[in-house]
């Protein structure tokens, strides 16, 4: 059974019909990419199966390890195991990263002593040691936030991880790094979707599976090498 299986889902913000039948499925501890030009939906797929409100299924199924995902509540959706980095975090002022990620990690059914062992140690692996007492997101650099979101990623380990952009910004030591947590989360069994524009992380990261967004469907699917392709020759090769 996949981790996460979308068939033919249509997405409808305001008055626009921006997916028109997307279908894919994400296999646990596997890594996929979705490339796809700008304002081809590739957001708003994430933001439609995160439960968005803006952003309004109005066909379509997508199922979670078999369990029907668009009936459920957002926070439903992430207590089930489903996790969307965004591609631009929100700032929340008033809430410490180190709560937030406290509140998220026991409302997975992690108690406070397992979070008092395992936030130290993510800290440590995305180097974010002084982050600690800081408001989520509240301030950071773009490449902070991307690693803030990670670090919600190795606290969480999610069954399905969907992460929109993780290299925008970020310079290449950060780049490195998450690399490196993305393949330490597949290995650990996450099922990885990594939205990107460039074959830059893909080269880090090697992906199982690449599929190509126009159009408002996946116009073509094919392994690292279709990322390549797009990198060097742009969309134009999938149209043709
Ligand atoms: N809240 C909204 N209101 C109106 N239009 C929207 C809204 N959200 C998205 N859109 C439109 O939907 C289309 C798809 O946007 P989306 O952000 O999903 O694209 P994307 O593939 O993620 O692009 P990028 O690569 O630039 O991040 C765009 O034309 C965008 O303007
Ligand atoms: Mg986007």
């Amino acid at each position: 059974m996949a981790a996460l299986e979308v068939r033919d889902l249509h997405v409808r913000v305001g008055d626009k019909l921006i997916l028109r039948g997307v279908d894919f499925a994400l296999e646990a501890g596997k890594v996929h990419a979705l490339m796809g030009p700008n304002g081809s939906g590739k957001s708003t797929l994430a933001l439609a199966l995160a439960g968005h409100p803006e952003y309004q299924v109005v066909r379509g199924q997508a199922f979670l390890e078999g369990q029907d995902l668009l009936g459920l509540l957002p926070h439903e959706r992430a207590r089930a195991g489903l996790f969307v980095a965004f591609q631009h975090p929100p700032e929340v002022e008033g809430v410490k990263l180190r709560e937030f990620l406290r509140l998220a990690c026991s409302e997975r059914g992690k108690g406070f002593c397992e979070f008092q062992k395992a936030f130290p140690q993510a800290l440590r692996r995305l180097r974010m040691e002084e982050f600690k007492g800081r408001e989520l997101n509240v301030g950071f650099s773009g490449g902070e936030k991307k690693r803030a979101e990670l670090l919600a990623l190795y606290m969480l380990r999610p069954k399905v991880a969907l992460l929109d952009e993780p290299d925008s910004g970020v310079d290449v030591d950060a780049l490195r790094l998450i690399a490196e947590v993305i393949t330490e989360m597949a290995a650990f069994g996450t099922a990885i979707l990594i939205i990107t524009h460039y074959p830059r992380l893909l080269e880090h990261v090697p992906p199982d599976e690449v599929f190509v967004l126009l159009d408002g469907k996946i116009s073509d699917r094919g392994g690292p090498e279709l990322a390549w392709k797009i990198g060097e020759m742009g969309f134009e090769v999938v149209r043709r």
